[in-house]
């Protein structure tokens, strides 16, 4: 049993033919090779599958593909500009705010949409809006001065 499904990802119109159970996660990095976005648990504790999906943060291993027809994803690979970093990719080096670098992707998708829905006024509200983004190496400080900088 499969069904059709339309998204645009990072500007770019997909039609595919897909299983039902297929989550965005595997969509993204099995069948469009977006391997960018990360899968740390598949079930929805780690944040490292962080995407925008119409502009709101979805942890990807815990959505259905198919419950996204007609929807427009951000991905990592969607976030700079040709060339050019994003300011907030920029701040991320410029804090030191990775270690190992697994959880970046989401970490970076997660503060773009922490940033957008206004939740970046300070380093609590920064900590407690991207607490569903765990770092396994404790880069934490480096990533909420990343984030804060990136809201100014
Ligand atoms: Fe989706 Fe961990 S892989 S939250």
């Amino acid at each position: 049993h499969t069904l059709p499904l339309e998204v645009t990802v990072n500007g770019r119109v997909h039609q595919l033919v897909v299983d039902p159970r297929l989550s965005v996660l595997d969509m993204l990095r099995e069948r469009l090779s977006l391997t960018g976005t990360k899968k740390g648990c598949n079930q929805g504790a780690c944040g490292a599958c962080t995407v925008l999906i119409d502009g709101q943060r979805v942890n990807a291993c815990l959505a259905l593909a198919v419950m996204y027809d007609g929807a427009k994803i951000t991905t990592i690979e969607g976030v700079a500009e040709g060339e050019a970093l994003h300011p907030l990719q920029v701040a991320f080096i410029e804090h030191d705010a990775f270690q190992c670098g697994y959880c970046t992707s989401g970490q970076i998708m997660s503060g773009l949409g922490c940033i957008s829905e206004g939740h970046a006024s300070s380093a609590e509200e920064i900590s407690y809006w991207m607490s569903g983004n765990i770092c396994r190496c404790g880069a934490y400080p480096g990533i909420v001065a990343a984030v804060a900088q990136a809201a100014k």
